[in-house]
């Protein structure tokens, strides 16, 4: 049996892909057992980099992720690859790299599109949901970065009705200690495990399991 294969996906850069991609790793990993790898077919890295710290925090056996990159058509290859191993694949996709974050979009069984309740962030997600619905692949988005109130974001979460794809119901604050966490090879998991943040991890990685499974 194939492990399912999960796509983070977003054009604008800085929406959360990374920090999603490396708190939903541990949360599955850890949390509930399952094997979990990571793809990244960003360019840039920044999940390799979190890894190697993780490394240097845990030692190179101990970090309970498999690891890989590939970028163009590699990724479809060395994701199924991967989901022949393990449980679940999750692939970080570079912003803008329209053909790159395809070939992810369309060998995944969920694509899950980090969007911050912004106007520019909404545009952005309008372009990487055209994508996403040309692979015809199911997609869900994750509202990051809730300001604690404000009036716009209500607005905001009600265009996004109008999207299409269903909005996840968990939701991620705007918290200093993800950024935190992610700099130290870590997630609010395994670092604040009481926290709010930890809380909205764990019900954001409950959620997609569940949608994985319908
Ligand atoms: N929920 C959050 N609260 C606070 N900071 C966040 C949150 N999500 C992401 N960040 C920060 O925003 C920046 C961009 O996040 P990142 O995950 O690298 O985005 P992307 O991979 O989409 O470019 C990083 O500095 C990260 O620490
Ligand atoms: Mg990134």
């Amino acid at each position: 049996m194939s492990g399912k294969i999960v796509t983070i996906a977003q054009q604008k850069g800085g929406s959360g892909k990374t920090t999603i991609a490396a708190h939903l790793a541990v949360a599955w990993a850890r949390r509930r057992g399952r094997t979990v790898a990571i793809l990244d077919i960003d360019p840039q890295g920044s999940l390799g980099e979190w890894l190697e710290a993780r490394e240097r925090r845990l030692g190179e056996d101990a970090t309970g992720l498999g690891f890989r990159t590939a970028s163009g058509w590699g990724s479809r290859h060395e994701a199924n690859a991967l989901a022949r191993d393990y449980d679940y694949v999750l692939i970080d996709t570079p912003p803008k790299a329209e053909q790159d974050a395809r070939v992810a979009m369309d060998v995944c069984d969920l694509i899950v599109v980090p969007v911050q309740p912004t106007p520019v962030d909404l545009w952005a997600t309008k372009a990487t949901l055209k994508v996403a619905a040309g692979e015809d692949t199911p997609a869900i988005l994750v509202v990051n970065r809730m300001p604690s109130r404000a009036r716009l974001t209500g607005e905001m979460i009600e265009a996004l009705r109008e999207f299409g794809p269903a909005t996840a119901s968990a939701r991620l604050g705007n918290r200093v200690s993800y950024a935190a966490s992610i700099g130290r090879g870590s997630t609010v998991i395994e670092d604040v495990p009481r926290s709010r943040a930890a809380e909205e991890i764990d019900a954001l990685a409950e959620e997609l399991l569940a949608c994985l499974r319908a």
